[in-house]
């Protein structure tokens, strides 16, 4: 039998065909972004004009626990870092250090390369300016822009700091004196020399990107974290945005990409290395996937670069802005700036080889607060590490694995009777405050690592563990009868808890420390691929689930997780001086 609608059902029908439209697009929206599982993180690239600092391996160590962290989520992540080699300041270095600018910047180069993979920074990529691969990305985003109209032939006329590779406003610059008592003109934020320059040079419509900028940072208020600086970014937009020089005449800087047609001039340094971001990404091939998905770490020195300059560019390039640009502050060492003239640049590598990598790691982000800048000593390093790595976590797995009270050494059986969902059986209301805080952990750390608060997430996980030590400590596992089969339940349930809480714990901190994280999870018994966050789950006995872990034989003891560290490990000459690099000036 067929069946006829009437006229008015099909009326009905299609004024319900705009909704059902809007449904089917909504959830074909969803279902991409639910897919969309790729993820790109960037470093700054390095200066090669001196050996890397302390500083460098801050920014290096956040975007490779973002990277990482991503990773256990299950994206695909890719990780940019390199070094910055154009540009007067490298020209000068290398001239200072009687070397050739590619074999000088290859040498430093090699030192950031090399204190990257002693530090385990999970790079994917190591990009250099000098390689062919970018030459060909600068020009390319060259003529883009200039196709466009938005470079044209001007003049330069204002001060420029060599060391900052900045061009400054006569508002943006002091007097000062030279440590001759000569009068020197600086620059107002970077304290950093400035002189006077004229030339004829390539200018870039800045001005002309001010309203867009402000929507995009309006329309994002994430964009640039924390808040503090986006505020920051929307303060420098009130000011004067006056056109960007952004060439040097080759007679004065040699060290650079040529603009295309016009081989008398090499293109900005800052240009061109911002467009490495792209490079990374494939530009200006098949880019897409990565750069749409692009996120910067940055210091807080450079945030006119990646927030105004960078952004203008890409607007004019006609291409998509980064999600975020996360920005840091800076370390101080005993109160001091770091600096070359000081001497008192703390040479990251040899921290490392004191404290151990993963101590250094863990330092750097728990005490690293992005919004304000953070003070080094070896003694607080010291400390900090003794008593949340070593005592802390270390004395709990200690505690729960060591034979006396885990002579199976096994991941022993959970008894919902001595720890029951609702109250009673031997477990006390500050054990339930204690599961409940474990079990909101992966949310409280996934939020402050999404937000770069690293250090915030590792207060958190520190909490925790405090707590797991306290339930141990209340409930003195190790006075329990083994031979009482009450007792024997009790112990057991006791020791699974802990060894859960350090399974969480040991999963959530892969990202700061990965080698620490390693051993503690081999010495839990976790198989690699039960590392994930997916694989999370606290506690399912408790839940009334299936536990993969009870009964399992434990892994083999690799000895402490983190070794004390006494003023043996501290060298008594301080401060620590970078090498100098062969230029260092
Ligand atoms: N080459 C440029 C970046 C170009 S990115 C397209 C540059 N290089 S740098 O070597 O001077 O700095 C690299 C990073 O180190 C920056 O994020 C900077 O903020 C960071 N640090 C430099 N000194 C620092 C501290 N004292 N403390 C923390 N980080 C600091 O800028």
């Amino acid at each position: 039998m067929r069946h006829f609608i009437g006229l008015r059902e099909h009326r009905q029908l299609l004024s319900l065909l705009p909704a059902l439209f809007k449904h089917a697009l909504r959830r074909r929206s969803t279902q991409l972004c639910r897919d969309d599982r790729s993820y790109y993180i960037t470093t700054p690239i390095f200066y090669v004009n001196a050996s890397p600092h302390l500083g460098h391996l801050y920014s290096a160590v956040i975007a490779d626990c973002l990277h990482r962290y991503k990773l256990l989520q299950g994206f695909k992540s890719q990780f940019a870092t390199g070094t910055d080699e154009h540009g007067l300041k490298i020209q000068q270095a290398a001239e200072a250090a009687g070397k050739d600018p590619l074999t000088f910047c290859t040498d430093v180069s090699e030192r950031f390369r090399h204190l990257f993979s002693s530090c385990n920074i999970s790079y994917t990529d190591y990009i250099r300016t000098t390689q062919q691969r970018h030459r060909q990305a600068v020009e390319h985003f060259w003529s883009v822009l200039w196709n466009k109209g938005l470079i044209y032939k001007g003049s330069y006329e204002g001060w420029y700091s060599t060391q900052d590779e900045s061009f400054l406003t006569p508002l943006q610059v002091s007097d000062a004196l030279d440590s001759s008592g000569k009068e020197i003109k600086v620059s107002l934020e970077s304290g950093h020399k400035v002189e006077w320059m004229k030339e004829e040079n390539y200018m870039f419509r800045l001005s002309a990107f001010r309203s867009q900028l402000l929507d995009w940072l309006r329309g994002n208020p994430h964009a640039v974290q924390p808040e503090r600086f986006q505020q920051a970014v929307l303060q420098l937009l009130q000011e004067d945005l006056p056109d960007l020089s952004v060439s040097r005449q080759r007679n004065r800087l040699q060290w650079g990409i040529p603009v295309p047609g016009d081989p008398e001039q090499t293109i900005y340094v800052w240009l061109d290395a911002l467009v490495n971001y792209l490079t990374v990404a494939g530009y200006p091939h098949e880019h897409d996937q990565w750069w749409r998905v692009a996120h910067h770490v940055i210091g807080k020195d450079i945030l006119k670069f990646h927030a105004v300059y960078w952004p203008a560019f890409l607007l004019g390039a006609g291409l998509p802005l980064p999600k975020t640009i996360y920005v840091h502050s800076h370390w101080t060492v005993e109160g001091k700036k770091m600096s070359k003239s000081v001497g008192n640049v703390v040479d990251p590598l040899e921290c490392s080889q004191m404290f151990t990598t993963d101590g250094m790691r863990y330092f750097l982000l728990r005490q690293g607060v992005p919004d304000s800048d953070c003070d080094y000593t070896d003694n607080k390093v010291m400390k900090l590490l003794n008593a949340e790595l070593a005592d802390s976590l270390g004395g709990l797995l200690n505690r729960c694995t060591a034979p006396a009270l885990n002579p199976a050494q096994v991941y022993p059986c959970f008894c919902p009777q001595s720890f029951p969902r609702e109250q009673g059986g031997r477990a006390v209301e500050e054990d339930y405050h204690m599961l409940e805080a474990v079990k909101s952990l992966p949310a409280v750390v996934e939020k402050h690592y999404e937000s770069m608060h690293m250090y915030k997430a590792l207060e958190a996980i520190s909490a925790c563990v405090r707590q797991t030590n306290g339930f141990v400590q209340r409930h003195t596992p190790w006075k329990l009868d083994q031979r009482d089969s009450k007792d024997k339940r009790w112990q057991d349930t006791i020791v699974h808890v802990s060894l859960e809480c350090l399974r969480i714990y040991g999963t959530l901190l892969q990202p700061i420390i990965p080698e620490t994280s390693n051993k503690l999870l081999s010495r839990l018994g976790v198989q690699p691929e039960e590392r994930s966050w997916a694989a999370l789950n606290f506690l399912s006995r408790y839940q009334g689930l299936d536990c993969p872990f009870e009964g399992r034989a434990l892994g083999v003891d690799s000895g402490v997780l983190f070794t004390r560290l006494g003023t043996q490990n501290v060298d008594k000459e301080k401060p620590k001086k970078t090498k100098k690099s062969a230029n260092s000036k």
